[in-house]
């Protein structure tokens, strides 16, 4: 039976505000409806990461995504889903010029998907942003540390606190974010001590991705935990290999199809002869 027919009964944004410093918070990324029901029974998060666009678009960088990508990703992991929050990413240029742009744009994500929250990358100045969004009704997380919509201004996708002023900054983005009413913050690409410094000095659960164990939670990206890719950054742990048992999988049907041993008797329609007419 699909998500779809059973009863729907999400984690709530409290719900996962009350499990900082208790058993860490699980979650993944999720981008189609097949993928988001294997996934939810485990996860107390599902985020609709706007990595989409290089682990399923095969995109460069996060840049290129838009809004609609986000919206048409976060319908279908709503319908693959029925228990795990489900977070959409703002995309890169969808909240960065003001308060009001944010505002409309992450509504329409809330209304066209049916998520729970949206998730920005919040430098210091996203401060405004939140607590405007969070004034009116739409949850947020915050994203902070290696932020990778920032590619080009990083010139790469590189770890960030290892300087003082870099460490100082990370802080300040946490607090600002908190402060302005994110109920969590993924902190990602930072040294282990300053993610666990974030995680004492912020109120609302850490979710740690290339981080530190100690933080309230931890977020993969899924197609890199299964093994999609030949390559992963230094964080990810694969938990499968998928690129192997696809790869395999996909060399035995071009062998069967080659040599007309698929599709066999059962996997083939016959014609069943009609009764002859009784007198
Ligand atoms: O887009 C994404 O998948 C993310 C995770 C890396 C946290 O932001």
């Amino acid at each position: 039976m699909s998500a779809q027919n059973q009863a729907v009964n999400r984690k709530t944004v409290k719900d996962i505000m009350r499990a900082k410093g208790r058993t860490p918070l699980v979650c993944l990324t999720a981008y189609d409806a097949p993928t988001a029901s294997m996934l939810d029974p485990h996860c107390d998060i599902l985020l609709v990461g706007d990595s989409v666009g290089m682990v399923v678009h095969g995109l460069e960088s996060t840049v290129g995504v838009t809004l609609d990508m986000m919206i048409l990703h976060g319908q279908a992991v709503m319908r693959g889903s029925r228990q795990a929050m489900v977070v959409v990413d703002m995309p890169f240029g969808s909240y960065e010029t003001n308060a009001d742009q944010a505002f409309l744009n992450a509504a329409r994500l809330m209304k066209e998907t049916g998520c729970q929250a949206i998730k920005i990358e919040s430098g210091t100045y996203a401060a405004g942003q939140i607590a405007h969004l969070v004034a009116r009704g739409i949850p947020v997380m915050g994203h902070v540390g290696l932020r990778p919509q920032a590619v080009h201004v990083d010139g790469g996708f590189r770890a960030k606190g290892r300087s003082c002023a870099e460490r100082d900054m990370v802080l300040a983005e946490a607090i600002a974010a908190e402060k302005a009413g994110a109920f969590a913050l993924v902190i990602e690409g930072v040294a282990d001590d300053l993610a666990e410094e974030i995680s004492a000095q912020v109120a609302c659960p850490t979710i740690g991705i290339g981080a530190s164990v100690q933080c309230d939670g931890q977020i993969l990206v899924t197609p890199d935990m299964l093994g999609y890719f030949d390559w992963t950054p230094k964080f990810v742990r694969r938990y499968g290999d998928l690129r192997g048992q696809i790869t395999a999988a996909v060399q035995a049907y071009a062998e069967d199809v080659r040599a007309r041993r698929f599709p066999g008797p059962d996997e083939t329609y016959r014609l069943v002869k009609a009764a002859p007419d009784s007198p």
